[in-house]
């Protein structure tokens, strides 16, 4: 709960202060933690993040329907997330990645279903979501 509010605060000011460079630059960097699972590739096949495949491409993320990247084999917990047709947001995907059990958790009710995404990422989630959004060209 005090997460999803931290979370919810930091989205209310990247609403009303657009992300700086330095946030980006940050966010380029702690995702170096992300990339042993995920690459960021665009749609026209660009390797932007060159990286694992344990985890979905994460090009394009934000505005983007949960658990919808195809050929990619999702755990029922998100998967059914993905079928409540749930878009992920900033905030989202900050409480997301801070523990990815707990989020799917708390939007499924009690829940067994646990994350395929075991780790849990405790600081700068707010500039990664940055970093996320400032590699999409259009
Ligand atoms: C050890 C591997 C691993 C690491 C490290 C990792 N992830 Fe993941 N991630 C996964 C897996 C596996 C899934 C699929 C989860 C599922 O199906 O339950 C996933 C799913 C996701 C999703 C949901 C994507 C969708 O299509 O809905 C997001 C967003 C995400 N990860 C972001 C991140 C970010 C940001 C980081 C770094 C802070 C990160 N992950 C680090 C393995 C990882």
């Amino acid at each position: 709960m005090k997460i999803s509010l931290i979370a919810a605060t930091f989205a209310a000011l990247a609403l009303t202060t657009a992300a700086n460079a330095d946030d980006i630059k940050d966010g380029k960097k702690e995702f170096n933690k992300c990339k042993a699972c995920h690459a960021i590739k665009s749609d026209t096949g660009e390797d932007i993040v060159k990286g694992g495949k344990v985890g979905p491409n994460l090009y394009g993320i934000v505005g983007k329907a949960v658990a919808s990247t195809e050929d990619f084999k999702y755990g029922d917990g998100l998967k059914a997330v993905g079928e409540t047709g749930m878009v992920w947001t900033p905030e989202e995907l900050e409480v997301y990645m801070t523990d990815p059990t707990a989020w799917i958790d708390e939007k499924l009710g009690d829940t067994k279903a646990k994350s395929l995404m075991t780790h849990k990422q405790k600081k700068k989630q707010e500039e990664i979501v940055a970093f996320l959004e400032s590699v999409v060209t259009e």
